[in-house]
């Protein structure tokens, strides 16, 4: 035999002169659940997820620079009694997530602070838009992002990462972040996001479930990866700085077309659901959770991803230091 393809991988040291995908704490933003109460609060379907009290915020963010970690992006659970059908609360300057913004921009400058756009945490109706009449109404609904997205930056986010699907929404927030001075602060947007089962504990975690119907008049078809190259062609167009694809697992040829598609760097979510599949089965022992968990995420960067939004991200950036 002249081809032995097994004497390149007969030892570590050789492998790793071929190796051809890297994963680091670099490629990580880790997504932070944030309440209005204090101490952390468990959730059931997301087990080593808390939500997290505004002092165990300061500390998981603490904890997680000095792992590595340089990006968080904020969620927060808001009080029933603030959501609204206009999902006002998400603009309120003194609300949750720009309070959070302010402290840790103080605190921590050298972080990187991703900010959530769109109203599913504050709507009365548990949709990403603005509701009426069982409709998702798309205009309206980008006026009242523009605002949340301009009540982001004033309070320091550096990235805006808008997750609601709206036609249009990054050009309005592009120009709106421009009018008001904000030029440097970058747009992440969920491009290709599909209307997927796997964000069930992230809804149980902020209690954002629809209340009626679902969202798939605005989220994509799961059946679909052509479409996802026409949001990308908008979204570059509008001025987005870096297109994602959600959820990333179940969807890594989306994320192969995507890279393959743009110059722009391209970013995969690791959603909830992905989460509760590898800790629940690493729980029950049937998966070694270390081995799968940076497994799933090599094959993310494999498959295009330059930044992964995970909530491993600390835990892995622990096991990297000690691979
Ligand atoms: C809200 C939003 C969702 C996720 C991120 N932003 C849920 C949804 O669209 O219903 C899901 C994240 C996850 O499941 O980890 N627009």
């Amino acid at each position: 035999m002249l081809q032995r393809p097994r004497r390149n991988r007969k030892s570590e040291a050789i492998r790793a002169f071929h190796r051809e995908t890297v994963l680091a704490p670099d490629h990580f933003i880790y997504p932070l659940f944030v309440h209005e109460g204090k101490g952390r609060q468990p959730i059931a379907s997301m087990p080593g997820c808390d939500r997290l009290g505004f002092d165990d915020l300061l500390r998981e963010c603490e904890g997680a620079l000095a792992e590595g970690i340089r990006a968080v992006v904020l969620f927060p659970a808001i009080r029933e009694e603030l959501k609204t059908s206009d999902g006002r609360e998400a603009h309120n300057p003194e609300g949750l997530i720009p309070r959070c913004l302010r402290a840790l921009g103080e605190r921590f400058p050298e972080l990187v602070l991703v900010t959530d756009v769109a109203l599913d945490p504050y709507s009365s109706d548990g949709h990403d838009g603005i509701v009426k009449d069982g409709r998702i109404l798309n205009d309206e609904t980008v006026d009242v992002l523009v605002k949340q997205a301009l009540c982001q930056a004033s309070a320091g986010a550096d990235i805006i990462a808008p997750s609601d699907m709206m036609d249009g929404r990054v050009g309005a927030i592009r120009e709106a972040l421009d009018d008001a001075g904000h030029t440097e602060v970058s747009i992440l947007s969920y491009t290709a996001k599909y209307a997927s089962a796997f964000y069930g504990p992230f809804r149980d975690a902020l209690e954002s479930a629809p209340r009626f119907g679902d969202k798939k008049t605005y989220q994509m078809d799961p059946a679909n990866a052509r479409e996802a190259l026409r949001e990308v062609e908008l979204d570059e167009a509008e001025g987005a700085d870096i297109v994602m694809v959600k959820p990333a697992g179940p969807y890594l040829d989306v994320i192969r077309l995507v890279r393959d598609s743009t110059a722009l760097p391209v970013a995969a979510y690791q959603v909830s659901g992905e989460y509760a599949m590898l800790k629940a089965a690493s729980q029950q022992g049937w998966l070694d959770e270390k081995r799968v968990v940076l497994e799933s995420l090599v094959a993310i960067r494999r498959a295009g991803a330059d930044v992964i939004f995970t909530y491993y991200a600390r835990q892995a950036a622990k096991w990297l230091r000690t691979a």
